[in-house]
């Protein structure tokens, strides 16, 4: 019987163990994470989201603190169109931000970002285009083109002098949004490097509307395999999803996999950034506990733990602060669920906003616990403590239980 060590990843020069942990928005996938997997072999991913924000809690930048005193003026206002990112300043945190992971990579492995195009930014090709350059002059190793279609994304980077260097993928979770995305960048003459196929069962926003359920991965993963040896393409495909062990990675690299893209299974692990109490609670979880819902105002269903302080949570919008998900008119769902509710609880101090949620604000405080379907699972993937509370692993035992473990087995820490 095969492990996961029995394969390799080969993009371009590069070698790598066929593992490669997902981004986890808003640095739940730190750079000490993607550190780790570097380190080991594999791929490791920091994310692009609220990067500023991520700057400030790491090395102290008032970014946050700046913006908001600059649109101090509008933070009664309904209308949130003024407030808008100045270009230079989101650069100059994305390459401290990249920089930093570059510079203290060790290993064979290689560092990728997290790039999302729903974070529209209140400018969305103007921001898009200066998270993805800066990320190229600070060195990553690659991007992955995530969370939008990326019609146009490949086109914005077509300048760059890495753009034929840098390794490039995009995440996918149809054929047709795979052939959509060759024809639109076919004119850069510049085929992605790697397609991730993610399924229903990741965590974070999904590519499925609420009938994720009748949807497959591995099924999605052999109509694109198939499509691709038709039409003479080769490249390398990473099925993402509710790969749990490493017996379940070694099921899709038997059938015609190059890697797997996993991110659960890291999310209990120290060196992600999840604070300890929240890792208890993902631990905790059971099955019924995790639902996909709606509340994200990106408009793509977003799996979460149930109990999470984001549901429900009527919070003042924070755009003055942070803004990332203004649309290109400025606007955001919950903005609107929000003044809804306003008008609807005159006077009321706290209100209760139930079908959206302030994305920016609760993912930025980890009060919004997305989560892959099989979080329900991660008890059986440690051991207790005395005290009752679950150990938290490190990011090492996870990749090299990936790595080495057979007939769907999950070593538990010494
Ligand atoms: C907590 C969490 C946050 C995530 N955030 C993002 C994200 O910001 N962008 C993205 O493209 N995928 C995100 N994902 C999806 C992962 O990168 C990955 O593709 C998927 O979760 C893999 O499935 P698994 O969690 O079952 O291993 C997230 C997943 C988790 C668990």
């Amino acid at each position: 019987m095969k492990c996961v060590d029995d394969f390799r990843l080969r993009l371009g020069k590069h070698e790598l163990v066929p593992i490669m942990v997902g981004g986890m928005g808003v640095d739940i996938s730190t750079v000490a994470l993607s550190l780790e997997a570097a380190r080991l072999g594999g791929v490791g991913h920091i994310s692009d989201a609220m990067v500023p924000t991520v700057t400030d809690r790491r090395f102290n930048t008032k970014y946050v603190k700046d913006k908001l005193k600059q649109y101090k003026f509008n933070v009664e206002n309904a209308d949130k169109s003024v407030v808008k990112f100045d270009l230079g300043l989101l650069a100059e945190a994305t390459k401290m931000h990249v920089g930093s992971a570059m510079e203290a990579k060790r290993g064979d492995g290689l560092i990728f970002i997290n790039c999302m195009e729903k974070l529209t930014m209140n400018a969305p090709k103007d921001t898009l285009r200066v998270r993805l350059h800066a990320a190229l002059d600070a060195g990553i190793d690659g991007i992955t083109l995530a969370a939008g279609l990326h019609l146009g994304s490949f086109a914005l980077m077509e300048d760059h002098p890495r753009f034929r260097d840098a390794k490039l993928g995009i995440i996918v979770s149809s054929l047709r949004a795979l052939q959509l995305f060759l024809k639109k960048s076919s004119r850069t003459n510049r085929l992605p490097d790697y397609v991730v196929v993610e399924g229903p069962l990741a965590g974070g926003h999904l590519g499925f509307g609420m009938d994720w359920r009748e949807y497959d991965l591995a099924t999605i993963v052999a109509e694109i395999r198939d499509w691709m040896i038709a039409e003479k393409l080769d490249i390398p495909l990473i099925p993402a999803g509710g790969i749990f062990t490493g017996t379940d990675a070694v099921g899709f690299l038997e059938n015609g996999a190059s890697a797997v893209q996993v991110a659960t299974r890291f999310t209990v692990t120290s060196e992600c950034g999840l604070p300890e109490k929240v890792q208890q609670e993902y631990f905790k979880a059971s099955e019924d506990d995790i639902e996909v819902n709606q509340l994200s105002p990106t408009g793509y269903p977003m799996r979460m733990i149930k109990s999470c302080p984001a549901i429900g949570d009527g919070i003042r919008p924070n755009c003055e602060a942070y803004g990332y998900l203004l649309d290109a008119n400025g606007s955001c769902a919950y903005i609107q669920a929000y003044n809804r509710e306003v008008a609807a609880h005159p006077g009321e101090r706290r209100i209760k906003v139930w079908d959206k949620t302030c994305l920016c604000t609760h993912m930025r405080n980890f009060d919004c616990w997305t989560c892959g379907h099989y979080t329900y699972r991660l008890k059986d993937t440690t051991r207790r403590n005395e005290d009752g509370s679950y150990r938290i692993l490190s990011a090492e035992h996870v990749f090299h239980d990936y790595q080495f473990s057979k007939d769907g087995k999950v070593a538990l820490p010494e």
